[in-house]
């Protein structure tokens, strides 16, 4: 038996050195001293031996029993440290390594520059009003005192859904809208995509424009001149010089164009302004009576006016842009720069 233990010590010191990992360890401690291992199936034959000699064979068999566990402990202990750096390894991150930019979005400069005169007719007291898309005709062309047939028709390419549905060549139609829904006084700024059937460096078939709207008690053109005054100097400058110009609109009486000082050469004339020295920024005048029909309100007792200004137009002046294909092409070159 003496034979026996030592040959098992040795097979198990010899397996022990070469173990793989903890479960194979774990496998290899159960078939050696587990309680149906191979140290129990030696020491069955204890019984057999002479009592001198079986207390001499059972404290070797201990002494092997604790010394074999302790160096299951220890290939344990190595396994888990080998495992535990591997992983370590595995995970390492190198922290050195530049970082990865976050690319930050922003609204479109359209989107900003309608906020913007949003902003500066507020603090004039207009209201923010809003309207459809898809228009119809009444609202787009007849109560606007263009009536079918009428030549101020062909003034403005229209795309057609159908006889009496349009996509809304102007944000006009707002104007009417708003003053169906409620009496004077009305003081609201309209801003929205138009669209008609136009494209050129200065024309794009979607557009963007915002009107304005104040009708009340006592309004006259002196009101007109004085906030489209105050907005020009607000917006561009209390020093550009501007200009209001006779003109036509069917659904104003007297109408007229506002222009600003060139902002590219201040006036003394170039390619911009067509040696005119003079930048048209939009179009405006006093609400034609004939609407008030449309919306019941009383011409003898209600007066207004009215402007409707491009927005690409005003942001081109604004930022020198050329061309206005560049707002819609969404090159980020471009659009990185506002
Ligand atoms: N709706 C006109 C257009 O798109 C612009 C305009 C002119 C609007 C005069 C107005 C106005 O409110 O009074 O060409």
């Amino acid at each position: 038996m003496k034979d026996q233990l030592q040959q098992l010590r040795e097979r198990a010191l010899t397996q022990i050195a070469g173990l793989m990992d903890e479960k194979e360890l774990a496998d290899v401690r159960t078939r050696i001293l587990g309680r149906k291992g191979d140290l129990t199936g030696i020491l069955r034959g204890l019984k057999d031996l002479a009592p001198e000699e079986r207390t001499q064979v059972g404290q070797l068999a201990n002494t092997l029993k604790s010394q074999l566990e302790q160096e299951f402990d220890r290939a344990e202990a190595a396994l888990r440290e080998r495992a535990e750096r591997a992983k370590l390894a595995s995970e390492f991150i190198d922290v050195t390594l530049p970082g990865r930019r976050s690319l930050s979005g922003r609204s479109h400069i359209l989107n900003r520059v309608t906020q913007e005169l949003i902003q500066v007719f507020a603090g004039l007291g207009f209201q923010l009003a809003e309207g459809p898309e898809v228009e119809l005709d009444y609202y787009n062309f007849e109560a606007l005192n263009i009536p079918k047939d009428h030549p101020a028709r062909d003034m403005q390419d229209t795309f057609y859904f159908s006889d009496n549905v349009v996509l809304r060549t102007h944000t006009s139609p707002v104007q009417i809208r708003t003053m169906e829904q409620q009496q004077p006084p009305v003081r609201v700024i309209c801003p929205g995509k138009v669209y008609r059937r136009d494209a050129d460096i200065t024309h794009s078939p979607m557009f963007m424009q915002v009107e304005g709207l104040w009708v009340d008690r006592n309004i006259s053109l002196a009101d007109l001149k004085g906030i489209l005054t105050a907005f020009v100097h607000e917006y561009f400058g209390p020093h550009l010089n501007l200009r209001f110009r006779p003109s036509f609109f069917p659904f104003t009486e007297p109408s007229a164009e506002v222009d600003i000082q060139c902002v590219i050469c201040g006036g003394s004339g170039c390619r911009t302004c067509s040696f005119t020295g003079w930048l048209e920024i939009l179009g405006s005048g006093m609400v034609d009576p004939a609407l008030y029909g449309f919306v019941n309100y009383d011409p003898e007792i209600y007066s207004g006016f009215a402007f409707g200004l491009g927005v690409e137009r005003v942001a081109m002046l604004k930022y020198g842009i050329p061309d206005i294909r560049l707002f819609y092409e969404n090159d980020m070159r471009f659009l990185n720069q506002f």
